[in-house]
């Protein structure tokens, strides 16, 4: 998430024991080198960086991958000499999926893990199927590790993905509300005041990356359609100023001014897990320690009433596609 995963963000889920990424985006070198600086610095633990296809630079690829545990791609097809690059850095690659058969390109290109993002999650979206018909499509058809992404905010959607076979979840939405988050304090206010059902999913905030759905707050789309002025404001980025166009990409940030209700508020179905600013690390703490909670209660249940799974006569999976 660019903008939003301050060095500070991610050493703070990384400490905590998560694998947390820094959103590289279309980030100059300078600017990825000096976060990449302040996180190894900050944290003894594995990280990775994310790189969206569209904005990709190669010569930043190539520089950041030998310095991270992994390195992550978005928004355009598997493309095994870009997995090449990050395995002979010696870091793991891993490929964010919106389909089924971008799930198999991502394995065959030689990707270590895949994200299986659904519909429901906030910032770009890749595919047209909700995350749990997604996933248990994806676990039948690669051999790799499966995490899950997508409207995951509480531990009870965290133990529903793992019981269904995910090997870990991606949460996006919750972390943007966090005491180390480079969000705008208003945008991390809107996001407390929403619920999953103010969210949508559009193509309104395109202008500089067109043809990419993405899911923000209902309410941004609005402001932004009926802002008068081509400009909703500025940002500063490693010191230079930019202008934000009305309807584009950037996420609003603490160095953002204008019209930051008029901007891109992205928001996944997990909004409605965002109650008030945290620390990074406690969000952790409630996802995975109610995860474990849960999952134990759901084996204790079967196990008393059910015979082990080994025993049960399951149909075997459709392989449909
Ligand atoms: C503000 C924001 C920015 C995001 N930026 C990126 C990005 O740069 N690269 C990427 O792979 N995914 C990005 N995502 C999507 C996440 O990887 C993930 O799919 C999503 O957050 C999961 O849904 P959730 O927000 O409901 O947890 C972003 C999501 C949000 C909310």
């Amino acid at each position: 998430m660019p903008g939003v995963t301050t060095p500070a963000l991610v050493s703070a889920v990384a400490n905590a024991g998560a694998l947390a990424m820094l959103g590289a985006g279309g980030m100059p070198l300078a600017l990825v080198e000096a976060a990449l600086d302040e996180i190894l610095r900050s944290t003894p633990q594995p990280f990775g960086v994310n790189f969206l296809i569209p904005f990709l630079d190669r010569e930043v690829l190539e520089l950041v991958s030998p310095r991270v545990r992994m390195v992550e791609f978005f928004y355009g097809k598997p493309d095994a000499s870009l997995v090449e690059i990050v395995h002979r850095a010696g870091a793991l690659a891993c490929w964010q999926v919106g389909s089924t058969n971008e799930a198999r390109l991502a394995v065959d290109c030689g990707c270590d893990v895949v994200v299986a993002q659904g519909v429901e999650a906030g910032g770009h979206v890749r595919g047209s199927l909700s995350l749990l018909p997604l996933l248990a499509e994806v676990l039948e058809a690669v051999r790799v590790p499966v995490i899950a992404a997508g409207g995951i905010g509480t531990a009870r959607a965290m133990a529903a993905m793992l019981a269904a076979g995910a090997s870990g979840v991606r949460a996006g939405t919750r972390f943007v509300a966090t005491e180390e988050s480079g969000a705008h304090p208003s945008y991390v206010a809107a996001l407390i005041r929403s619920q999953a059902e103010d969210t949508v999913l559009t193509d309104a905030f395109s202008v500089m990356w067109p043809d990419a759905p993405h899911r923000v707050l209902r309410s941004c789309v609005e402001r932004a359609q009926s802002l008068d002025a081509d400009f909703a404001g500025e940002t500063t980025i490693g010191g230079a100023i930019f202008p934000i166009p009305r309807l584009s990409v950037p996420v609003p940030t603490r160095a953002t001014t204008g019209h930051i209700d008029a901007m891109a508020l992205y928001a996944g179905e997990s909004v409605s897990a965002v109650e008030r600013v945290t620390s990074a690390a406690s969000i952790v703490r409630e996802l995975c320690d109610g995860a474990a909670v849960l999952l134990e209660h759901a084996a204790a249940e079967v196990t008393a009433q059910q015979p082990p799974e080994s025993e049960l006569d399951l149909p075997p999976a459709s392989t449909k596609g």
